[in-house]
């Protein structure tokens, strides 16, 4: 699908397409090889959103250079005037929200609302991040001698390059970006080559809030292209991204070797575990919207769906009703309550997928399973919201990331035995139980072994505030959002500071007492 996008300018037919550029050391600029990619809708391919730079590895170098130049100075701007900066990047996200909502729903299919809500997050990271400018906190502690100090403070790891998804075309930038600068590191952003504008969108903000030259760098392409030489660049200290699992490794693998630090957000296959005591259809909704907003594809998306047995066909019968009546369509439609998927190549996969599931032994196709292509859906990649129920915790189906709308729904007898289906799979991102008794609530937020954890409510959602990541193949211990995320982008310092005016020497022997 990345070659299928990649059209050569010579070749591009429409010239009233609007054309985009990186943005490297201050200056809009097209590619050092001079050629395109259009950006598609994905649920109309007829529909160009616009052309952008196919960047390969000198505008890496390039944007990596003035990443560097800027550093120093940004490192000393005080960090509540880097703030300050920030806090009027927020200001002009929340005033261009609407058009910066429907441009997102244009290039990545996801409705209107959820795309309001991913623009809301990049809204709510900045202005809570931007409140660190005045924190950043630090500590004392007693120091060993007479008249000295002890502290430690955190300082910024230099330049990041940040490689995010296609799936919150905005938030994720938002939620690498923001807690970088403020801790005072310099950036280069690649974003998704389905979803370059909105990225585009927040870096143009960025410079509209004043954001000094070289501060900010967008790299427009295909991650094949530019990623490596990011990835292996020398002067690139910290990577951090959001991914699958296996461009993940590629990475971790190469950071390995050039002692560089890497933050990974990657799979899940998270499961929502509905006990019998659950309000069935509260559990019902929350699966709907677990399931199959953002067309099933986000990593918290609640892929399975875990029943206790007393309440499995009551459930798989509401479930299997609404899933049928969900509205898909183009996302700039209001009315439309499931957009379209990526590109051609995530709905193949997704279909696949369908197909893997439909020979597995014993599993149900309960609804869906098929690809739209007839009418308002035939120039877009939509897939009919699936189901399938009898589902082994073994199967394919229920072990893979699919990242797409397919939920699977799997029986089971005890809270203990939920659990371990729950935990068993490679992925520990988020987990959820509807329930109405507190002890098996508590008895799960212990035991699920996920980053995350909800009760009485669907495994998506999370909220900028608090630390953002997952366990096992999911991640590699670190988190992103809260104020755990300053712990990705800052380095402590020690710091002694001795004020006696003499040597001391029990700093080079023993301390007397
Ligand atoms: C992701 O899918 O990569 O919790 C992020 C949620 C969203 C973020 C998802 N706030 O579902």
């Amino acid at each position: 699908m990345a070659q299928a996008k990649m059209v050569k300018e010579k070749r591009i037919a429409k010239p009233s397409v609007k054309k985009y550029h990186n943005y490297i050391n201050g200056e809009w600029r097209p590619s050092a090889s001079g050629e395109w990619f259009e950006n598609t809708n994905p649920a109309d391919t007829s529909d160009i959103v616009g052309r952008f730079p196919l960047s390969d590895k000198t505008d890496v170098n390039n944007a990596v250079a003035a990443a560097k130049s800027a550093a120093k100075r940004w490192r000393l701007t005080p960090a509540p005037k880097r703030a300050e900066i920030l806090f009027r990047l927020g200001e002009i996200l929340r005033e261009n929200k609407d058009e910066f909502t429907r441009q997102m729903t244009r290039e990545m299919g996801k409705v209107l609302k959820e795309a309001g809500g991913d623009v809301q997050e990049a809204i709510d990271c900045t202005y809570y991040t931007a409140g660190e400018g005045r924190r950043l906190h630090g500590f004392t502690t007693p120091a060993e001698m007479p008249n000295k100090f002890a502290m430690c403070v955190r300082q910024p790891v230099g330049i990041c390059g940040l490689i995010t998804p296609f799936n919150f075309p905005m938030a994720i930038p938002s939620w690498k970006s923001i807690p970088a600068l403020v801790c005072g590191n310099t950036v280069v952003i690649k974003s998704g080559e389905d979803v370059p504008l909105s990225a585009l969108n927040l870096v143009k903000s960025c410079e509209k809030a004043g954001i000094p030259p070289g501060v900010v760098n967008l790299i427009n392409g295909h991650g094949e292209d530019v990623g490596p030489t990011l990835v292996g660049h020398k002067d690139v200290r910290l990577i951090s991204f959001t991914g699958s699992t296996g461009t993940g490794r590629i990475i971790a693998e190469q950071c390995a070797r050039d002692n560089k630090i890497v933050s990974l957000e990657m799979g899940g296959k998270n499961a929502i575990i509905v006990m019998d005591d659950a309000d069935v259809e509260n559990a019902v909704e929350g699966s709907l919207w677990g399931a199959f907003g953002t067309s099933g594809q986000r990593c918290t998306a609640s892929s399975r769906l875990v029943v206790h047995k007393k309440v499995y066909k009551k459930f798989c019968t509401q479930l299997v009703e609404k899933v049928k009546n969900l509205r898909v369509g183009n996302g700039l439609d209001p009315k439309t309550e499931v957009g379209p998927v990526i590109n051609q190549a995530a709905m193949e996969k997704i279909l696949s997928y369908i197909e893997i599931g439909k020979n597995e032994d014993k599993a149900t196709l309960a609804c869906g399973g098929n690809r739209l292509s007839r009418n308002s859906h035939k120039n877009g990649f939509f897939i009919e919201p699936t189901v399938f129920t009898d589902v082994r915790p073994n199967m394919r189906i229920a072990q893979e990331e699919i990242f797409g709308p397919v939920t699977c729904v799997i029986p089971f007898s005890t809270l203990d035995e939920a659990i371990t289906i729950v935990n068993g799979v490679q992925y520990g991102l988020s987990s959820a139980i509807y329930t109405q008794d507190v002890n098996n609530a508590f008895h799960a937020m212990q035991e699920l072994y996920t980053g995350i954890c909800y009760v009485n409510s669907a495994t998506i959602g999370a909220e900028v505030h608090l630390p953002f990541g997952g366990t096992k193949n999911t991640g590699n211990g670190h988190r992103e959002a809260g104020t755990q995320v300053l712990d990705i982008f800052s380095e402590w310092k020690s710091l002694y500071v001795d004020y006696s005016g003499k040597l001391q020497k029990a700093q080079i022997d023993e301390v007397e007492i």
